[in-house]
């Protein structure tokens, strides 16, 4: 048995904000952003929008294109680092907003490798045959603990949801063939969110120090996304007796341009086999695989038995790839 996926969604909110408005917000400017990292624009969610929210119209489309009745979900997981709230899950409150009984709910925190995980733990639920079908979300709205006088971080971040429907086949050649998981706690430090935890909970001090946004080493992180996320990819490849030349797309986390193009360097796979909307999107973080996932399918990219190579890497680190035959 393997989770085949029979459906894709995705979400982004209606407010846009270019590059062009980031100049006026702090010392940058559009050659800049878009040379470093590929960026355009991105979306932001409105004040009345939570996580749940955009992940509600991206499971939408998901389901319908799955022709799988909301009610008849028995397992959601949402791989996101900004919640609605610190509890419940977003899931949780995702199954509510359904009109689902059936299921039961969690959320998983990978940062942007978010997606990756949880559809690794759906995967496991669907293969052992614990459930029939599972609905797999990535959602993040990064830009509610985006810090907006960081010019090293403000320019990066985007919002949005992807969903992912799985159901069970005993098709061969076909479904998640390899998934591969992996963190190094030793680099905490290089991408997190400081303050509103219970290390250091949200006080007048540590809002006033800005704790409460995302914090990263950025050159730092680059080089260990190329390097593990080059890795990984290697891993499932072998694992499935694959060589690059036999990736007939791949579906990558939306971080950075120049990450993606130096990650298809070192595997030596062409360009135009990733389908890339960081242009548009910005960094949605767990948002970025799944929505770009649909974004090809809708596109009518994939046929079945095509090679789908998967990757992910955030803050933590956290990382993971994944083998896809469609
Ligand atoms: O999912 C994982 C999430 N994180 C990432 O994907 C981030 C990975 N890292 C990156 O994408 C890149 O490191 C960045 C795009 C964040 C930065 O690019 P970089 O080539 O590593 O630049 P840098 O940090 O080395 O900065 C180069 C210069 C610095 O000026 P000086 O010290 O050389 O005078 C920065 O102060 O660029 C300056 N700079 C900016 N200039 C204009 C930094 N941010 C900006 C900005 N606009 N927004």
């Amino acid at each position: 048995m393997r989770s085949l996926v029979v459906g894709t969604g995705s979400y982004a909110p209606a407010k846009v904000l270019t590059n062009a408005d980031l100049e006026k917000l702090v010392d940058t400017n559009d050659q800049w952003i878009r040379e470093r990292t590929g960026i355009r624009e991105r979306h932001i969610a409105a004040p009345e929008e939570a996580s749940s929210d955009l992940a509600f119209h991206a499971a939408t489309r998901a389901l319908a294109m799955a022709g799988l009745d909301p009610a008849d979900v028995e397992m959601i997981v949402v791989g996101t680092v900004t919640p609605d709230y610190p509890f419940p899950s977003t899931a949780v409150v995702l199954q509510g907003r359904l009109g689902n009984k059936k299921a039961f709910a969690f959320d998983v925190s990978a940062a942007c490798a978010g997606s990756m995980y949880a559809l690794s733990v759906a995967d496991r639920f669907i293969t052992s045959g614990a459930c029939k079908n599972a609905l797999v979300i990535g959602v993040d709205t990064l830009t509610r603990i985006t810090n907006w006088k960081d010019r090293n971080t403000c320019i990066l971040f985007g919002d949005g949801a992807g969903a992912m429907v799985l159901k069970g086949t005993g098709e061969a050649n076909r479904g998640l063939s390899t998934i591969r998981l992996h963190a190094d706690g030793s680099l905490v430090s290089m991408l997190l969110q400081p303050g509103g935890g219970s290390r250091e909970p949200l006080t007048a001090e540590t809002m006033a120090a800005g704790r409460q946004y995302v914090y990263m080493k950025g050159t730092e992180v680059y080089k260990v996304a190329v390097r593990a996320l080059a890795e990984v990819c290697h891993e499932v490849l072998e694992a499935e007796g694959l060589k690059p030349a036999d990736v007939t797309y791949v579906i990558a986390h939306q971080a950075n341009k120049r990450i993606l193009d130096a990650t298809l360097q070192r595997l030596g796979i062409p360009a135009e086999k990733c389908w890339m909307n960081l242009e548009k999107y910005g960094n949605t973080s767990s948002a970025s695989v799944p929505t770009t996932l649909d974004e090809a399918n809708r596109a009518g990219w994939f046929k079945p038995g095509d090679v789908i190579l998967m990757m992910a890497i955030g803050g933590g680190m956290a990382w993971g790839g994944a083998v896809l035959r469609w």
